[in-house]
């Protein structure tokens, strides 16, 4: 196991509390002790500098939807990036008309500001004015959003007024607060008719939609409800996950044990469902490849293909891929009804795999230019 990933990966947030100022004084103090110090510590120094050279603007990593973008790699081009930030993996968290009709508790559009309130980076290519690693997938007008990796690993930094973009490195989000919120939100829609019939409006279209057409949209509103909110009720930890930190692995437990093997026609065990109250940081990936093993605590083997594929598999259930697997006599049906994308999955990995994030924390070290403060 390469250890320098695992010093830099500590379970709690160190203390760095401080004002802006300090946090700018943090990269300069790193690269003079980089000079001082062999390779192993010093990428394990430039991440923690890099985990903490952010402007304390809440979960905002700066919106700028320009930013620079650093040298990666030579591989690790536009298209590269592109591919990165928009690839179907599968994951099916929402239809998109709803999400465009669904409001803030300000009565804004949910999409209003690209969801940038949770620190999700602008995509300029995405058409629905989805964030970075967010997509729609599906035929036209039955498009449905999903998540890919770059959501929660992208970071963005700021420095002396300049925005960076860090593409493989720890998201600085808060998705507990988009979970919560998307929850309430389509709660709130279905808390009536008369609080449904203009979100049905919307959805279909019309001011005047069809009565029979409403009563189906409720039915789907409502089934989709059910399952995500009894998952949220039952997952989400009261003190929430914080800033840059999720339960990925409490919630695919959740997921898998509460969410896909009961009895139709919800197929949920909500008692499976437990408090996923064990937040870990998002990791950067460009050293993942190298590792003997994953994930924080170590359990996932790495090294081939299908284990990094396994890895992925899960994390795709997790963030909402269908998943309805069936016992077919004596064996079980996994592939039926399972909205994984399979090919958008080892696309991400070689992505992510190549050398183009390998090489990143070497090359990163042009972050910060000469005399930056
Ligand atoms: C919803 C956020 C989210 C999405 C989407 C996501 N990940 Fe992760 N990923 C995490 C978190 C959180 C962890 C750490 C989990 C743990 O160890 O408990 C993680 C762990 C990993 C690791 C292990 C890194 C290490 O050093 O141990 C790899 C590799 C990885 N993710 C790659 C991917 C790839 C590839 C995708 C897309 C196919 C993806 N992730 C999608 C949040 C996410």
């Amino acid at each position: 196991m390469i250890d320098d990933q695992a010093t830099c990966k500590p379970k709690g947030e160190p203390k760095f509390a401080g004002n802006g100022a300090e946090f700018r004084r943090t990269p300069l103090l790193a690269i003079l002790t980089m000079e001082a110090v062999g390779h192993t510590m010093l990428r394990t120094l430039f991440i923690i500098a890099l985990t903490f050279v952010v402007t304390t603007r809440s979960s905002a990593q700066g919106t700028d939807a320009n930013p620079i973008y650093v040298d990666q790699g030579m591989d690790w081009t536009a298209a590269a990036r592109a591919d990165f930030y928009s690839r179907d993996q599968g994951s099916r968290l929402i239809a998109l008309s709803w999400m465009q009709a669904l409001k803030q508790k300000n009565g804004q559009p949910f999409l209003a500001d690209g969801l940038s309130r949770y620190g999700y980076l602008p995509n300029p290519a995405n058409t629905a004015n989805l964030p970075v690693g967010f997509h729609a997938s599906g035929p036209q007008d039955f498009q449905v959003v999903g998540m890919t990796c770059s959501a929660c690993h992208t970071r963005q930094i700021e420095v002396d007024g300049k925005v960076y973009r860090v593409d493989g490195g720890p998201g600085l989000v808060d998705f507990y607060a988009l979970l919560g919120d998307l929850d309430k939100a389509v709660g709130d829609v279905i808390a009536s008719d008369s609080s449904f019939a203009p979100f049905a409006a919307a959805v279909l279209r019309s001011t005047t939609p069809d009565a029979a057409d409403v009563a189906d949209l409720r039915r789907q509103v409502d089934g989709w409800y059910l399952r995500f909110h009894t998952l949220m009720v039952r997952a989400l930890p009261k003190s929430g996950w914080g800033v840059g930190r999720l339960d990925a692995v409490g919630m695919i437990f959740n997921r898998i044990s509460g969410l896909d093997i009961g009895p139709p026609p919800d197929f949920m065990i909500p008692e499976n469902m437990k408090n996923a109250d064990a937040p870990v940081r998002y990791p950067f990936l460009w050293n993942s490849p190298r590792q003997d093993k994953t994930q924080w605590p170590g359990f996932a083997k790495n090294g081939n293909d299908i284990l990094g594929l396994a890895r992925n598999v899960g994390e795709v259930l997790g963030v909402f891929a269908t998943f309805e697997p069936k016992r077919q006599g004596a064996i079980i049906n996994f592939l039926d009804n399972n909205s994984t994308n399979f090919d958008g999955l080892s696309e991400l990995e070689n992505l992510v795999s190549g050398s183009a994030l390998r090489n990143g924390p070497g090359r990163l070290t042009l972050l910060w230019p000469p005399g930056a403060k």
